[in-house]
C-alpha cells in the first residue's frame, strides 16, 4: 500500500492554501478585467472544447494545482494505469478500460500477456451478433424476427449502455425497441415488457459477476415470462445471451456459453461500456457507430496520456474539482447538459464519480483529513433552469457546475436550438458576473426588492462544447469524466476502483429477506427501528 506523504503535509498543499487565501476575495468581474482569460483558459481535445475561464482562478492557481498534481505522483499513476499495473490495490487488479478502446491496437500487458487479441476477438463476435439481429438473420425460437432487445443489468451493467443508447438514439435502428431493466422493483419488468411479444424479444443478461441479486431475479423472471408463452425450454437459447466474466454461473443459469460475451476482471463495472457490456448499445446503433464511439474514447485517452498537465483537459477538470472541494469547501458538483439526448448522462456520472471517489480512507487505510469526491447531480437544460437554478444563483452554497452543449442539433426544428444555446450561454454569464445592487437599482427595481433581485455572481462554471453529439464526441466526453475522476482519486490518495461501501447493505438485505420470507418468523435481533419496520411489513404486506 502507498507510503506517500500525507496530502495536507505537502509543501504544495500549503502553498495552494496560501494562494487560496490571497485570491478568495477576487471576483470574476475583476479577473476578467485583468487578462485575456478566454484564450488562456481554453483547451481543445478529441473534438471537445473546454472553456474554463469562468472559474475563480488565476494563472498562478493552475500552476499551483499542477505542482500539487506532480507532487502527488500523477504522472507515475497515469503510467501505471496505462501499463496495466495492479493499481486497484484492495482487489489486486489492473484497471484497463483504456485497453477496451485502444484503437491503435498496441500491445497492453497484464501479467506479461497481451490483452488486445482477446478484446478484438470479443468485439468481432459482438459485431457479428449485432449484425445478425439487425439484419434479421438471428431469429427467435418460432422463426420470428427479433424486434425487441432488453438489457437486464444494474449499476455499471446498466447505466453506461442505457445512457449511451439514449444519447445516440438518433443513430439507432428505429425498427428495434431497446430497453433496460435494472430495478428489483417488479414494476420495472412489468412496465418494460407489457407491450412486447416474447417470440420477438431477446434478453441480454449483463452482469460482471452474474450473482447480483437484482439482475439474477429479473433474469429468472424474464425466463418465466418467455416460457409462459413459448412453452419450450429450448427457446432460451434463441432469446437469451449473457455478458459476464463468470462462465460457470452463466452456464448454471441455462445460457449456452456459446452465447456468452466475455469480459475481464480488470474492467470495473462503471468503466465497462466499451466492453461487451455495450452489446445492447451496439445492437441499437450498429457496430460501425459503436467503433466510432470507441475512437472518441481513444482520442481522449491519448490526450490524457500525452498532454502536459496544464493543457490536459481531464487533469484541469480534476484539479478544479480539488480547488473547489478542498479550498472553497464545495460539497457538490452539478453537471448540466443542454441536450435532451444526454438526459441520463449525469446518472451515469453519479456512479462513475461517487462509487469511485466516495471514500474516506486513504491507501494506507487511514482516515483522510480532507474532503474527497463531491455529490454529483444535475438535469438537462433548460429543464433545470425552472427547477433548481434558483439555488445555484442565489443560495448560500457554492455549486461548481459543468455546462455541456453542441453547436448543431440532431433535430433541426425552427429556432429551438438557438434558444437552447442562448439559455446555456446566458446561464454561465449570469453565474459568473451576477448583478450588483447598483445595477438592479439603476434598472428601476424598488429599493425593498433590490436585495432579492441582486445576484452575487462569482459562481464557477466550465463550458464544454462540441460541434455535434456524434458517437465519437460521446466517447470523448465519457472518457473525459473517467479520467477526471482518476486524477482526483490520485490527488486524494484513495483507491478509486473498488466499491466496498456497497457490501454492508447487500449483506443486511440478504439477511432481512430471509426474515421476511421464512414461514416460522424468526426472532428479530436488529435495532428497535429496523425490527419494527420488518414487523410492520410482515403484518401488512398481504
Ligand atoms: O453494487 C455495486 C456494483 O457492484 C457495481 O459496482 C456494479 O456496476 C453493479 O453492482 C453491478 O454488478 P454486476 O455487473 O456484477 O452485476
Amino acid at each position: 500500500m502507498s507510503d506517500r506523504q500525507n496530502l495536507v503535509d505537502t509543501a504544495e498543499w500549503a502553498a495552494l492554501q496560501r494562494h487560496y487565501q490571497e485570491i478568495r476575495g477576487l471576483t470574476m468581474r475583476e479577473m476578467f478585467r485583468l487578462d485575456n482569460r478566454r484564450t488562456e483558459f481554453t483547451v481543445e481535445a478529441a473534438g471537445l472544447c473546454l472553456d474554463y475561464s469562468k472559474n475563480r482562478i488565476t494563472s498562478e492557481t493552475i500552476q499551483r494545482l499542477v505542482a500539487l498534481a506532480e507532487a502527488c505522483g500523477l504522472r507515475l499513476a497515469i503510467d501505471d494505469m496505462f501499463a496495466g499495473r495492479p493499481i486497484n490495490g484492495t482487489e489486486n487488479r489492473s484497471v484497463l478500460h483504456i485497453a477496451l478502446r485502444n484503437r491503435s491496437n498496441t500491445p497492453v500487458l497484464v501479467n506479461g500477456k497481451d490483452v488486445m487479441p482477446g478484446i478484438n476477438s470479443v468485439l468481432d463476435r459482438m459485431s457479428r451478433f449485432a449484425d445478425s439481429i439487425r439484419s434479421g438473420e438471428w431469429v427467435g425460437h418460432t422463426g420470428r424476427r427479433i424486434r425487441n432487445i432488453i438489457n437486464i443489468g444494474i449499476g455499471g451493467s446498466d447505466l453506461g449502455p442505457a445512457m449511451a443508447y439514449e444519447a445516440l438514439k438518433s443513430y439507432s435502428d428505429r425498427n428495434l425497441t431497446v430497453r433496460f431493466i435494472s430495478n428489483i422493483d417488479s414494476t420495472h419488468f412489468v412496465e418494460h415488457t407489457r407491450d412486447l411479444d416474447p417470440a420477438e424479444t431477446l434478453f441480454i443478461v449483463a452482469s460482471k459477476t452474474f450473482t447480483t441479486q437484482e439482475t439474477m431475479t429479473n433474469a429468472h423472471t424474464a425466463r418465466e415470462w418467455l416460457l409462459k408463452t413459448l412453452q419450450d425450454s429450448a427457446s432460451v437459447a434463441r432469446h437469451f445471451v449473457a455478458v459476464s466474466t463468470n462462465g460457470p454461473a452463466v452456464r448454471e443459469f441455462g445460457i449456452d456459453t456459446a452465447n456468452m460475451f466475455e469480459f475481464w476482471d480488470w474492467v470495473g463495472g462503471r468503466y465497462s461500456l466499451c466492453s461487451a457490456i455495450g452489446l445492447s448499445l451496439m445492437v441499437g446503433i450498429g457496430p460501425e457507430r459503436f467503433i466510432e464511439m470507441l475512437e472518441g474514447f481513444h482520442a481522449m485517452d491519448r490526450h490524457f496520456f500525452e498532454a502536459p498537465f496544464a493543457e490536459n483537459m481531464p487533469v484541469i477538470m480534476g484539479l478544479l474539482g480539488v480547488w473547489y472541494g478542498n479550498m472553497f469547501g464545495a460539497e457538490t458538483h452539478a453537471v448540466l447538459a443542454y441536450d435532451q439526448y444526454l438526459h441520463r448522462f449525469t446518472a451515469h456520472l453519479q456512479q462513475l464519480d461517487m462509487e469511485s471517489n466516495g471514500k474516506s480512507v486513504n491507501k494506507k487505510g487511514e482516515h483522510v483529513g480532507y474532503q474527497t469526491g463531491p455529490v454529483i447531480w444535475g438535469e438537462p437544460g433548460t429543464n433545470g433552469q425552472h427547477a433548481f437554478y434558483q439555488h445555484i444563483h442565489q443560495g448560500t452554497k457554492l455549486i461548481p457546475a459543468d455546462f455541456i452543449g453542441f453547436m448543431r442539433p440532431r433535430n433541426l426544428l425552427g429556432d429551438h436550438h438557438d434558444k437552447l444555446m442562448a439559455n446555456m450561454f446566458a446561464q454561465t454569464e449570469a453565474l459568473a458576473f451576477g448583478k450588483t445592487a447598483e445595477e438592479a437599482a439603476a434598472e428601476g427595481v424598488p429599493e425593498q426588492l433590490v436585495p432579492h433581485k441582486t445576484f452575487s455572481g462569482n459562481k464557477p462554471t466550465n463550458t464544454i462544447i462540441a460541434d455535434e453529439l456524434t458517437p465519437g464526441v460521446l466517447g470523448a466526453l465519457i472518457a473525459l469524466y473517467e479520467h477526471k475522476v482518476f486524477v482526483q482519486g490520485v490527488i486524494w490518495n484513495i483507491y478509486s476502483f473498488d466499491q466496498w461501501g456497497v457490501e454492508l447493505g447487500k449483506a443486511l438485505a440478504k439477511r432481512i429477506l430471509g426474515e421476511l420470507q421464512s414461514e416460522n418468523k424468526p426472532e428479530l435481533t436488529h435495532d428497535s427501528s429496523t425490527n419494527s419496520l420488518i414487523m410492520r411489513y410482515r403484518n401488512r404486506r398481504r
